[in-house]
C-alpha cells in the first residue's frame, strides 16, 4: 500500500540498507524437506521479481532470490531443481550488465530465462541480442510454432502474452535452438536450446495480463524440471522460525503492534520462534474503532505466549489534535507522538532487558520493491509504510522483518497458519493515524465516540450481508456538516455520515463496492435510529483515482 502523501513525513530520514544478504540467508537456512526442491530466482532488478516468487510458491515449489552472479556452486549445494533468470533494465551488450556465473548450464537443471533473463540467457550460448526495431510494451499477440512442446502445453496456439521490452535476440546460433513462439515483430518471443535444458521466453508469464503465464510456469516447474510441489506455507513458518532463532540467539526484540494482520502475524510468528525473548508494544492512541484494543489484547494474551505492553496514550494525543484540521498537520503530530511513545517505552523495556538488540517489523514486499531495492537494483530511498518508520536508527536496533518477501495474501496465509483467528487475518487495513483521518475537520472525543458507533453499526451489515471478504476496505466517516431532517414531528439539524466501500487489489487504485441497495437501506436506518447526532447517511461512489481511499 502507498498511501504516499504520509509516507514522506514519517520516514524522512530512513535510507535504504545495502544490498545484504537477507534473501540470500534464506537458500541457506532452507528446511530440510525442500532441499533438492528448490528454484532459485537470478534477479536482475525486474519490477516483477518477486511476483515470479510468488507465482512458483503458488505451485507449491519453494523459491527465492538470489544474486544475478550467485556463484553456482551455492545454487548446487541448495539442491535446485530448476532456476529462473528474472528480467531487468540493463541491456546484455552494456559493459556493467549483470550476468550470470557462466557455469550456469554446468548445473544441469533446466533454467527458464524470462525477459532480460532469456536475453542473457541466450547470449551466454552464442546468440545475439539488439536493441529492437519495434520496442514492445504491453499486450501482444502471440503465436505459438508448436503446440506439444513440453513448456506450451495447454496454451492456445494463439494467444495474447504482456511484454515490456526494448532490446530482443536478433539471432540464433544455426541449428542450437528451436524458436517457440512469434510475435509480429519479435521473432523469436519464446526459444528452447537442442541439447541443454534451457528455455527462454520474451514476454512476462508472472503477470496475470499474460492469461496462460501460470500454465507456461506450472509447465516448466513440473514437466520440465520435475518439480514435486509439496511446499506449503507452513513450511515457510517453520524455516522463519528457525532462522529467528539463529539471528537472534539470547537477545531481546521488541515489535510494535498495531492490530493489523502484518504486525500481527510478525507478533505471533516471533512468539512461537522466541516467546518471551520477545516484548510488543500496543498503543492505544485514541484513534482505534470499537472493540479494536480488546480484540488485540484477548488475541495475544490469551492465544500466544508473549509479553504485550499496552500503553495508554490516549490522552496525549487527543491533546495534540486539540484545534487542528488540517489532515496532513493531523498525522505529522500523530507520526511524532507516536515515535516519541514508542521510543520512550522501548527504553523503559531495554532498562529491564540489557539485551534488546531487535526492532522487528511487518515489511512486506510491495514496501520493498517501492524503494528500488533489490540484489541488482540500485539504493534508492525506502519507504518504510510504518508507524515506526525512522526508529531503528535512532534507537540503534537491528531490523527482524520475517514478511519482506511476501504479499499480503501470502502473510494472510502465514497468519492461518500460525493460528491467528479469522477476525485477526482477514482484518481489512486500517490507517497509521486511525480515526483522525476519518472525523473530518476537529477530532474530539465526542466526535470520537459517535464515528465508532457508526463504524460498527456498518461492519456489522457488511458482515451480515457475507460482503466483508469480498471487499478490500469499508468504514465510515464523519463529515463536519450540519443537515436538516425531521424525525418525530420535530426538526432535526445534525451530522452527516459517509460511508465508503472499495475493492481493490493492491490500494492503488480501487473501485467503489457496487453493496446492494437493501443492505446500504439498512445500514442507513440502524445508523440513523442508533447512533445520536446522526440524521443523513451518504454512499460514496468515488473511485481512485481521482479520489483516494481515505477522506483526508
Ligand atoms: P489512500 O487514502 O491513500 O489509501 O487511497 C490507500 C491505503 O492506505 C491507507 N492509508 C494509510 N495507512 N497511514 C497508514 O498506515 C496513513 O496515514 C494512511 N493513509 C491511508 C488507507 O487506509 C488505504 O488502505
Amino acid at each position: 500500500m502507498p498511501a504516499k502523501r504520509y509516507l514522506s513525513q514519517m520516514n524522512a530520514s530512513a535510507t535504504a540498507e545495502p544490498s545484504d544478504a537477507v534473501t540470500f540467508d534464506l537458500l541457506a537456512e532452507l528446511p530440510d524437506g525442500v532441499r533438492g526442491q528448490v528454484v532459485p530466482i537470478l534477479d536482475f532488478g525486474s519490477q516483477y521479481v518477486q511476483l515470479i516468487a510468488r507465482r512458483v510458491r503458488e505451485q507449491g515449489v519453494y523459491s527465492v532470490l538470489v544474486p544475478p552472479d550467485v556463484s553456482v556452486d551455492v545454487l548446487r549445494e541448495a539442491g535446485c531443481v530448476g532456476v529462473i533468470l528474472s528480467g531487468g533494465p540493463s541491456s546484455v551488450y552494456e559493459e556493467d550488465a549483470p550476468k550470470p556465473d557462466p557455469r550456469l548450464f554446468e548445473l544441469g537443471v533446466p533454467v527458464l530465462g524470462i525477459c532480460y533473463g532469456m536475453q542473457v540467457g541466450c547470449q551466454l550460448l552464442g546468440a545475439e541480442v539488439k536493441p529492437a526495431e519495434s520496442r514492445e510494451y504491453g499486450r501482444v499477440n502471440l503465436r505459438l510454432e508448436d503446440e506439444t512442446e513440453k513448456l506450451l502445453r495447454g496454451v492456445p496456439g494463439r494467444t495474447t502474452a504482456w511484454m515490456s521490452h526494448g532490446d530482443q535476440v536478433n539471432a540464433l546460433p544455426p541449428d542450437e535452438f528451436v524458436p517457440l513462439a512469434t510475435t509480429n515483430t519479435c521473432p523469436f518471443a519464446a526459444v528452447r536450446h537442442q541439447s541443454l535444458p534451457f528455455y527462454g521466453v520474451q514476454f512476462h508469464p508472472e503477470v496475470t495480463h499474460t492469461p496462460h503465464g501460470t500454465d507456461l510456469l506450472a509447465n516448466f516447474l513440473f514437466d520440465v524440471c520435475g518439480a514435486k510441489g509439496r511446499w506449503t506455507m507452513a513450511d515457510f513458518m517453520d524455516s522463519q522460525v528457525k532462522a529467528v532463532r539463529e539471528k537472534v540467539g539470547d537477545a531481546h526484540v521488541i515489535l510494535g503492534l498495531s492490530g493489523g494482520v502484518d504486525s500481527s502475524v510478525v507478533a505471533a510468528l516471533l512468539s512461537k520462534a522466541i516467546g518471551q525473548q520477545l516484548t510488543c508494544i500496543f498503543v492505544d492512541n485514541g484513534l482505534l474503532r470499537k472493540g479494536e484494543r480488546h480484540l488485540v489484547e484477548h488475541t495475544f494474551r490469551g492465544h500466544f505466549d508473549l509479553d504485550l505492553r499496552v500503553i495508554d496514550a490516549s490522552a496525549d494525543f487527543l491533546n495534540d489534535l486539540e484545534g487542528v484540521t488540517d489532515p496532513q498537520e493531523k498525522r505529522t503530530r500523530i507520526g511524532h507522538r507516536f515515535i516519541d511513545v514508542f521510543k520512550q517505552t522501548a527504553e523503559e523495556i531495554a532498562k529491564g532487558h540489557g539485551d534488546v538488540k531487535f526492532l522487528a517489523q511487518g515489511t512486506l514486499y510491495p514496501d520493498v520493491i517501492e524503494s528500488g531495492h533489490g540484489y541488482a537494483g540500485t539504493a534508492a530511498n525506502i519507504k518504510l509504510h510504518h508507524n515506526v518508520g525512522g526508529l531503528p536508527e535512532q534507537l540503534g536496533f537491528d531490523l527482524i522483518e520475517p514478511l519482506r518477501n511476501l504479499f499480503k495474501d501470502e502473510v494472510r496465509q502465514l497468519g492461518e497458519v500460525l493460528g491467528l483467528p479469522e477476525a485477526m487475518v482477514w482484518r481489512h487495513p486500517f490507517p497509521g493515524p486511525g480515526l483522525a483521518v476519518r472525523v473530518l475537520g476537529e477530532v474530539t472525543p465526542d466526535q470520537l465516540a459517535l464515528l465508532r458507533e457508526a463504524d460498527e453499526v456498518l461492519l456489522e451489515e457488511i458482515v451480515a450481508a457475507s460482503l466483508y471478504r469480498k471487499t478490500a476496505q469499508v468504514f465510515a466517516v464523519l463529515l463536519p456538516v450540519r443537515a436538516v431532517g425531521v424525525m418525530g414531528d420535530g426538526r432535526t439539524h445534525e451530522q452527516v455520515i459517509a460511508i465508503r466501500a472499495v475493492e481493490s487489489q493492491d490500494f492503488m487504485t480501487a473501485d467503489w463496492a457496487r453493496i446492494p441497495f437493501d443492505v446500504l437501506a439498512t445500514i442507513s436506518n440502524r445508523i440513523i435510529n442508533e447512533v445520536r447526532g446522526v440524521n443523513r447517511v451518504c454512499y460514496d461512489i468515488s473511485s481512485k483515482p481521482p479520489a483516494t481511499i481515505e477522506w483526508e
